[in-house]
């Protein structure tokens, strides 16, 4: 490899050292929106858009994103050479900064469209599908995968993958450190029965010094992300994030040396409110699809509780999003004064 490209994927491999996991359902554009305005920096991942999506559904709604969110990966879910090379070029023409294969969820329905955590079987057809994606678009091509599938704990069935997918043009890969079990359990399941096994994928990192490997699966604390990246070059947090998105707050200082940003939860509760008035005005979207990414970021506050109600509360649906603000930021007995106005 050239100095040039060494150098390159260093700058490359900063990019993903720490990320939000592409969630669905959770990672939607609005629960990106809160991410940004706790993190400038990490890399967020949208939820999994899958190619069939892409060609017969509407574009827009899948795609559409706030330009405050960069960096933004689309994920998407897909095993068709030729359809995830066109759906790539559509991410890259509405913008997002690199396009993720899964290669990592268990669930049936998955299965049965023959793409996610099942894929890890067929190597040559992941590398077919990274080429299509690589030859057509300029963005980072990179793949999220397990650790191995259902009982095979071969370390060598998962260096083989990473091999040949890597020989097709993917330099960066995100490894959930468990496995994934395709018969008998629900996603929910895959998420915490398979052992986590993290030395796995250090010794994938050990073995393609070259490749940006990112671990994810089971992280929720700063000692464990220093840990890790120690080892390799990023960690990606999935529910953790979505639960305690407080934590995000510190991730530039702590990982990315920027302190430059201060934020309290008061004035990121602000900007949302800001956010869901344009929403509601520019794609009638209404508040409360906003708000259900934010009820955990006054966790382990005294009120939070009382906070968290506030915001999901479905009864105050017909308030303005600044009057809920104030509701929520209410003491309890005045509160119900100010609701028998509502
Ligand atoms: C609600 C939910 C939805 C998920 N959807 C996706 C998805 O669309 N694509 C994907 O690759 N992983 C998906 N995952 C898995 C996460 O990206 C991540 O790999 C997993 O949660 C492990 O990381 P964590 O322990 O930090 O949560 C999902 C996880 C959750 C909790």
């Amino acid at each position: 490899m050239s100095t040039e490209q060494v150098i390159k994927n260093q700058q490359h491999s900063n990019m993903w050292r720490m990320s939000v996991a592409p969630m669905m359902d959770w990672t939607d554009k609005h629960c990106r929106y809160l991410h940004r305005q706790l993190s400038r920096h990490a890399l967020l991942y949208t939820e999994m858009v899958t190619t069939g999506a892409l060609l017969h559904g509407d574009v827009a709604r899948h795609l559409r994103f706030e330009v405050e969110e960069h960096p933004v990966a689309l994920q998407l879910g897909g095993s068709e050479p030729a359809d995830l090379a066109h759906s790539a070029r559509l991410g890259e023409q509405w913008g997002y900064d690199e396009i993720n294969l899964n290669c990592g969820c268990p669930s049936e329905r998955v299965q049965r469209g023959a793409f996610g955590a099942c894929l890890m079987n067929e190597a040559a057809l992941v590398a077919d599908c990274v080429k299509a994606m690589v030859d057509t678009v300029s963005v980072p091509v990179t793949v999220k995968h397990r650790i191995g599938i259902d009982r095979n704990e071969s370390y060598e069935f998962m260096r083989d993958f990473v091999g040949t997918v890597a020989d097709a043009g993917c330099q960066v890969f995100i490894v959930h450190a468990r496995n994934a079990w395709l018969k008998g359990l629900s996603p929910k399941e895959n998420r915490e029965i398979p052992p986590l096994r993290y030395e796995v994928v250090a010794q994938l990192k050990k073995e393609f010094p070259h490749l940006t490997i990112a671990i994810n699966g089971g992280i929720k604390m700063d000692a464990t992300v220093q840990q890790q990246l120690e080892v390799v070059d990023g960690v990606m947090i999935g529910r953790e994030a979505y639960h305690n998105p407080w934590w995000l707050a510190s991730w530039d200082a702590l990982y990315y040396g920027d302190d430059s940003r201060q934020r309290t939860r008061e004035s990121v509760e602000e900007q949302m409110v800001l956010y869901m008035e344009r929403e509601a005005r520019a794609h009638g979207t209404h508040w409360y699809a906003i708000a259900r990414h934010m009820l955990g970021l006054r966790n382990g506050l005294p009120g939070a509780r009382r906070w968290r109600q506030v915001w999901s509360d479905h009864r105050l649906k017909h308030l303005a999003p600044a009057e809920v603000m104030k509701l929520a930021r209410t003491k309890p007995q005045q509160a119900s004064e100010l609701l028998s106005f509502a």
